[in-house]
């Protein structure tokens, strides 16, 4: 038996290989869904954990542009014939669960500061995952799926500005009140 017969042989039973880019692309596109499901859930919570309006509108307006990011990615599984599948993201799962770990350990009057904090860490990764994905869609030269994938990487980016913006306001606040 050849080498390659029993890759074949793993495929079929255990679904585990991937041997093409296309293939590899399809698989972070399922990481990438899972990603931003678990984000939709993560905004809602934090959007009842917050304590500046302001934070909470933004919180809120990031996830009905999430929605669509979930939206755009489903069609792009659509453009490239593939069915939406999600695949493991243990590194969002990290990200949630380091937030929830903090969230539960500070006093009140730092909460809006370590939702800020999450929220810039989530929206780099965001940006990577983006990034990788964006590479590989041009390769591929489907422009149609180039343009949802951009359509999400800008709003990522929008929302990260505004967080920075937002935490270094926090930071001066806070410095002032300690003073
Ligand atoms: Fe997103
Ligand atoms: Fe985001």
């Amino acid at each position: 038996m050849s080498g390659n017969r029993k890759k074949g042989v793993q495929v079929a039973v255990l679904g585990n290989t991937i041997e093409s880019p296309q293939e590899l692309f399809v698989h972070k596109l399922g990481a990438a869904l899972t990603m931003e499901e678990t984000i939709l859930d993560v905004l809602e919570k934090l959007q009842q954990e917050a304590h500046d309006p302001s934070l909470r509108r933004n919180l809120q307006q990031h996830q009905k542009e999430t929605r669509g990011h979930v939206q755009n990615l489903r069609q792009v599984f659509t453009a490239l014939g593939e069915k939406p599948e999600g695949q493991p993201c243990p590194a969002i799962e990290g990200l949630q669960k380091e937030g929830d770990q903090l969230l539960g350990k500070v006093d009140e009057p730092l909460v809006d500061s370590v939702i800020l904090a999450g929220v810039i860490e989530t929206e780099h990764h965001e940006i990577a995952v983006y990034d990788g994905l964006i590479i590989q869609a041009e390769r591929m030269g489907d422009d149609d799926v180039i343009a949802l994938l951009n359509e999400n990487i800008e709003e990522e980016e929008a929302t990260l500005k505004k967080a920075i913006a937002a935490a270094e306001q926090l930071a001066k606040k806070t410095v002032r009140q300690t003073a």
